[in-house]
Parts: C-alpha cells; sequence; structure tokens
C-alpha cells in the first residue's frame, strides 16, 4: 500500500537519499548554488537584513541558506520547514554551527508556527506537488507579515499532472509495473506535477488576503549551462531546451509569484 498524507505519496522523498544527497552537497558548498536559490538571492536582495526572520517552505538540507548567508546578509534568521525529518535531520547535521538558522519537521499544510513569526517566507518548487493548495497559501499568509515569494509553474490555463512510478525506475516505491494503475485507473504511487492558472493562484490569495499585491515573475533567471550540468545527476534531471526548462518531457513554466501583504 502506498502511503500518502494532504494526497501526497510519501515514498516520493521519505526515503529519496539520492536527491537529499545533492541538497547536502549544496549546503556545504561542494556543489555550485543553485539557478533558482541564487534568483531568490536577488528578489529578496532588499528583504534579508539583520534582523529579518525567514520561514523556507520545502526545505531539503538548507542549500538556500547556504546562498542567502554568501550572497545577502550573514546574520538574518533563517527557519528551514520541511515534512520528511531525513531532510531536517541532514539539515541539523550540516547546519550545527550555525547559531541563526532552526529546523522544524512540518507541512505547507498546516505551518506549526504562531501567525506573524515571519517577516518573509519562500516556498520553492513545492506547490506544483501540492494537490490543493488552499491551505497552503493561507497558511503562509496567516504566519507571514510583510513578503511570500512562491516559485512553481504558472500558466494561463491550470493543468493536473501526475508522474506515475513504478520499482523498476523508481526505487522508492514497491508497485511493480503492472500495477502502476488500479481497478478504478487511478495511479497507486505518483508525483503531481501541477501547473496553476494566474487566475485560480491570484483568487486563492485573495480569498485570504483581500488586499495582497500579487506580481508574476517569469523565471528567465537561469543559465542554461548550470541547469544541464551533468555532475548534477537528479532522479529525473531538468533540461533547457529553447530556453524552457523541461523535467523528463514536460514543460515547466516556472514563475514566482510575489505576494506583498
Ligand atoms: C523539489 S524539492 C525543492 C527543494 C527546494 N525548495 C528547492 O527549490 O530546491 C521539494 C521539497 O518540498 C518538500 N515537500 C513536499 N511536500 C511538501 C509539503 N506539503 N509541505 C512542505 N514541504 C513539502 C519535500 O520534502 C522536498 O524537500
Amino acid at each position: 500500500m502506498t502511503k500518502k498524507k494532504y494526497d501526497q505519496c510519501l515514498e516520493v522523498s521519505q526515503d529519496n537519499t539520492k536527491y537529499l544527497e545533492l541538497s547536502i552537497k549544496r549546503s556545504k558548498g561542494l556543489l555550485p548554488h543553485m539557478e533558482v536559490a541564487k534568483a531568490f538571492s536577488k528578489l529578496l536582495k532588499n528583504d534579508i537584513k539583520k534582523n529579518t526572520v525567514m520561514l523556507d517552505v520545502g526545505c531539503l538540507s538548507g542549500h538556500f541558506l547556504k546562498t542567502f548567508r554568501e550572497k545577502n546578509n550573514r546574520d538574518f534568521f533563517y527557519q528551514g520547514l520541511d515534512p520528511f525529518s531525513l531532510h531536517i535531520n541532514a539539515a541539523k547535521n550540516v547546519w550545527k554551527h550555525d547559531k541563526k538558522s532552526n529546523f522544524k519537521v512540518g507541512w505547507a499544510q498546516k505551518i506549526p508556527f504562531n501567525k506573524k513569526k515571519f517577516d518573509v517566507a519562500i516556498c520553492s518548487n513545492v506547490f506544483t506537488h501540492i494537490p490543493n493548495i488552499l491551505n497552503p497559501i493561507k497558511e503562509l499568509i496567516r504566519v507571514t507579515k510583510k513578503k511570500i515569494i512562491i516559485r512553481t509553474p504558472i500558466h494561463n490555463r491550470s493543468y493536473r499532472i501526475q508522474m506515475v512510478f513504478n520499482n523498476k525506475w523508481w526505487k522508492y516505491t514497491s508497485v511493480k509495473p503492472e500495477n502502476e494503475f488500479d481497478k478504478k485507473g487511478n495511479p497507486r504511487s505518483f508525483e503531481y506535477y501541477d501547473v496553476h492558472s494566474k487566475d485560480y493562484f491570484s483568487s486563492v490569495i485573495k480569498k485570504y488576503h483581500k488586499r495582497a499585491k500579487i506580481s508574476f515573475v517569469k523565471d528567465v533567471f537561469f543559465s542554461k549551462k548550470m541547469i544541464n550540468n551533468p555532475k548534477e545527476r537528479k532522479n529525473i534531471p531538468t533540461k533547457v531546451i529553447n530556453n524552457m526548462q523541461v523535467t523528463d518531457l514536460m514543460i515547466v513554466p516556472n514563475y514566482f509569484v510575489i505576494i506583498k501583504l
């Protein structure tokens, strides 16, 4: 049986040491900064100050912190959040000497912090994997004072996309190829790769914060050379084709959704 929480399959990340290893290497400076982390660093240039308190939802081992400490402010406070203790334990180990960071297990759907605890909250490459974004948006708005930046695929239409796993190519599932879909035709072990329409995404933000100022900034920050870097073998690598980021056979139209509260 595939275990799920909030309709997300746990076997995507729960034991995914390969993806975590890349993040640890980045956190330790053994691999280059991620292109997206550099983009966040630029977008937050004026927001990360000495006394800033930041939340990073879906933090893996805290590789964004490495980028911010080097390119932004050395002293701001960083709180990492991730549902998987595999990730959080690794983060705690990597950052054990960093006095101004903390890591906690928790889900975007139910953020384990009090209201308005953070000046800034970021969430990168997570919303696409969450089938119901209502609570994550509500929760981010609840815990943040000033600004939220979410990086996720946005288009003028929404798409519900599921990548379906089997144990021939995905070692973290026990589902055999012949059992990929159940009797009703639903996938057993999967990860969402949803694309949200600008209109829907904005409407959800407005539902929870009428006066929020929203801007959609297309991710054109990446360098093709770095994304195609063969040294960084991911389970499912992203390539740049015709200036578009492509994961396996999916075009990923990434945007930064900037929400000023
Ligand atoms: C694709 S990685 C992105 C890591 C990093 N933010 C980045 O952009 O490189 C997705 C991360 O989000 C975490 N995650 C998955 N579902 C989540 C949820 N519902 N709430 C918070 N984090 C989640 C995963 O454990 C994983 O660490």
